[in-house]
C-alpha cells in the first residue's frame, strides 16, 4: 500500500485518515472523476477545482457509496458538497459558530490603508470609526460563497469591499460622505456609489443590481460621536481627524430623535431585504450606547425593529481588548466601560 494515492478518507478516533485498502481507493477515483464532468463540480471552492488531483472523498464512517465530502488537507477538514451556504468545511465552519470573538485592529491591515490612501494625500484616519477587512473576511466567509454579491449600505473607507477583494466575492458600497468615497476608491475597485442608503432602492435599480445574497454594515451609533468624551475629541482635533462623519441632516449620525434614528434606520435594512435573496443573511454590527447618564439600548431595540421583517437568528459578541479603559462611576456606582459590539444576524427566511 507504500505506493499507493489516497482517494478516500475516513474518520478513525476523531481524526481524518486515508482508508487502508486499495479497491475501495480505486472505486473512489472513479466517483471523482464523476464528479469532475458533474454540474455539482462548478459549485465546489476554487482552491479544490485548482488542485483536483489532490482531492479525495470522505466519509466519516468509511462508507463509499455515502461519501459526499471532499478533503484537500485532512487538517482543514471536509466540505460538504450540499453545502448551501458557503465555501467552509465543516471544521471552519464549527469554529466561526462560537457566539463571541475577541479582535482588536490589526496593524497589518491598518499600515496598508495608510500606505495607499497618503500616497494620494488622504488620511484613512480621518474616518472616526472604522472596523477591519480581516474581520469582515470571516462574516463573508461564512455567510457567502465565492462570487456572491456582498452589500454595504454604511461603507465608510471600503473596509467590507477590501474584504469581498480578499475573498473574490463581488462588493457593492454606498457612502455619503464624499472624502470617505475616495478613499474608498483608492483601496478596491468594487462597486461603489457616492449617495445615501436611504436611496438604496434606487441606487440598486438605476445601476441594474437586481439582488444581493448578503448584507453586513455597521450604522452610526446614533449621534453618539457627538457626545464623545472630550478627550476624543480634543485628541483628533489636535491631529486635524474628523470627529464626526459629516454635518448633513441626511447624515444618519446627526439624527438628535433616538426613535427617528431606529426608523431610518430600520427603514434602509428593509430596503435590503427587498433585495436580499430569498434565504440570505443580513448582519448588522451596533452597540447599546450611553448618552447624558442614560442607557439606550440601540442594538436591542434595532433588533426588535428589524424583525417586523427579518427572522433575528441570533449574534455573535465581539469583543474589544485593547482600548484603554476609564475610572467610570468610581467610587460610587456601577459604569461599564462598553468594549463590546453586537453582530446581530438575521434571515430573509424562504417562504
Ligand atoms: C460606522 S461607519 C461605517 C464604517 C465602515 N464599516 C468602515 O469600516 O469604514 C458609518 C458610516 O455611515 C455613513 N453614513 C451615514 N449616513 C449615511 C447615509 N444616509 N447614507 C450612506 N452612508 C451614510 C457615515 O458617513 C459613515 O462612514
Amino acid at each position: 500500500m507504500s505506493e499507493l494515492k489516497y482517494y478516500f478518507f475516513h474518520s478513525e478516533k476523531r481524526k481524518i485518515v486515508p482508508f487502508q485498502d486499495e479497491t475501495t481507493n480505486q472505486l473512489a477515483k472513479i466517483k471523482l472523476d464523476q464528479i469532475k464532468v458533474s454540474e455539482v463540480f462548478n459549485s465546489i471552492p476554487q482552491k479544490f477545482k485548482d488542485n483536483w488531483l489532490d482531492v479525495a472523498l470522505y466519509n466519516p464512517s468509511g462508507d463509499l457509496s455515502k461519501a459526499d465530502a471532499l478533503i484537500l488537507n485532512p487538517e482543514d477538514g471536509a466540505y460538504s458538497l450540499s453545502n448551501k451556504i458557503n465555501h467552509l468545511t465543516g471544521k471552519h465552519w464549527t469554529r466561526f459558530s462560537k457566539s463571541w470573538f475577541v479582535f482588536d485592529a490589526l496593524q497589518s491591515d491598518i499600515k496598508e490603508e495608510k500606505a495607499i490612501t497618503s500616497a494620494a494625500g488622504l488620511n484613512s484616519e480621518d474616518h472616526p470609526a472604522t472596523y477591519s477587512p480581516t474581520m469582515m473576511m470571516d462574516f463573508i466567509n461564512f455567510f457567502t460563497k465565492e462570487g456572491e454579491v456582498v452589500l454595504d449600505p454604511f461603507n465608510g473607507i471600503g473596509s467590507t469591499m477590501v474584504a469581498c477583494d480578499r475573498t473574490a466575492r463581488r462588493g457593492v458600497g454606498i457612502e455619503l460622505n464624499e472624502k470617505y468615497y475616495e478613499i474608498t476608491r483608492l483601496r478596491t475597485k468594487q462597486k461603489v456609489f457616492h449617495g445615501s442608503c436611504e436611496n438604496l432602492k434606487e441606487i440598486l435599480k438605476k445601476n441594474s443590481i437586481e439582488q444581493v445574497d448578503f448584507s453586513i454594515s455597521s450604522p452610526p451609533y446614533w449621534n453618539i460621536l457627538q457626545r464623545s468624551t472630550g478627550d476624543f475629541e480634543k485628541k483628533r482635533s489636535k491631529r486635524n481627524l474628523d470627529i464626526k462623519y459629516s454635518d448633513k441632516e441626511i447624515d444618519l449620525g446627526n439624527i438628535d430623535s433616538y426613535q427617528e434614528f431606529i426608523d431610518r434606520t430600520a427603514d434602509v435594512y428593509f430596503q435590503i431585504y427587498d433585495a436580499l435573496k430569498p434565504g440570505g443573511y443580513l448582519v448588522v454590527i451596533v452597540k447599546n450606547v450611553k448618552k447624558g447618564g442614560v442607557n439606550y439600548p440601540l442594538a436591542w431595540d434595532l433588533a426588535k425593529k428589524l424583525t417586523e421583517k427579518y427572522t433575528l437568528k441570533d449574534e455573535k459578541i465581539w469583543c474589544q481588548d485593547q482600548v484603554a479603559l476609564a475610572p467610570f462611576g468610581y467610587p460610587f456606582a456601577w459604569t461599564s466601560n462598553i468594549v463590546h459590539h453586537y453582530c446581530l444576524i438575521f434571515r430573509k427566511e424562504l417562504k
